[in-house]
């Protein structure tokens, strides 16, 4: 399986599509340009808070290279890479949403039809989203599934701060959603996978 997957608007949000975009290593360099100020390393740990509102604009595509390389830098065990790095943007963000959606009114049939739609919106209102998944490697003999989960957490960090350094609000989410299996296959995670981070990234909303 690959490892990143960027979806953008003109990306018809369906898992072949998704698994079609995938890209094989995220070894690159980065030839993302400083065009502005960017925080020191200890000024972006003691500012990062969450931002619970966001609106557009989300990272331009070379920001968003440049939070995917930060990302792959985490420590990892057995230099296994588990994380699986997914962008949803503009449209694509769609299939996401109905996963979410299908995946609320399972766990609560008798939800209204507005009370689900409000799960697509929450997904929506952000300009850019980068799930953090980890598809775990169980043939590892010396890494447990434990560490192959804190490696993918530790990607998501770097991508949080690498965000926020950049200027970007940020909102680590999960939720219910994170634990379903039809979200999880949207993403090209299977079902025993785990999605560590719904990451939504954009402007902050004072
Ligand atoms: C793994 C993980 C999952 C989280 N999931 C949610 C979530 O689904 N909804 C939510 O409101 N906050 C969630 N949070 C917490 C927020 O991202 C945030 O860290 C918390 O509200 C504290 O605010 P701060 O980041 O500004 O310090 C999660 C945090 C982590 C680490």
């Amino acid at each position: 399986m690959e490892e990143v997957s960027i979806i953008s608007s003109s990306a018809a949000a369906t898992r072949a599509q998704i698994i079609a975009e995938s890209r094989e290593d995220l070894g690159f360099i980065s030839d993302f340009q400083d065009s502005g100020v960017q925080m020191e390393l200890f000024d972006a740990i003691d500012t990062r808070v969450s931002a619970a509102r966001l609106t557009g604009p989300g990272p331009t595509p070379a920001q968003i290279e440049r939070l995917l390389a930060a990302a792959g830098h985490a420590p990892d065990h057995g230099r296994l890479k588990p994380w699986r790095l997914t962008v949803l943007e503009g449209a694509a963000r769609e299939a996401f949403a109905d996963a979410a959606a299908n995946a609320k009114r399972a766990r609560v049939p008798t939800l209204l039809d507005e009370q689900v739609e409000s799960e697509r919106e929450k997904i929506r209102r952000s300009p850019c989203i980068v799930v953090v998944g980890c598809a775990v490697k169980r043939d590892s003999a010396k890494v447990p599934e434990i560490e192959q989960v804190l490696a993918a957490g530790a990607a998501a960090q770097n991508l949080f701060l690498a965000a926020h350094a950049l200027g970007f609000g940020v909102m680590w989410k999960t939720g219910a959603a994170a634990y379903d299996a039809g979200v999880k296959a949207v993403l090209g995670l299977l079902p025993d996978d785990h999605i560590v981070a719904v990451m939504h990234v954009g402007t902050r909303v004072a």
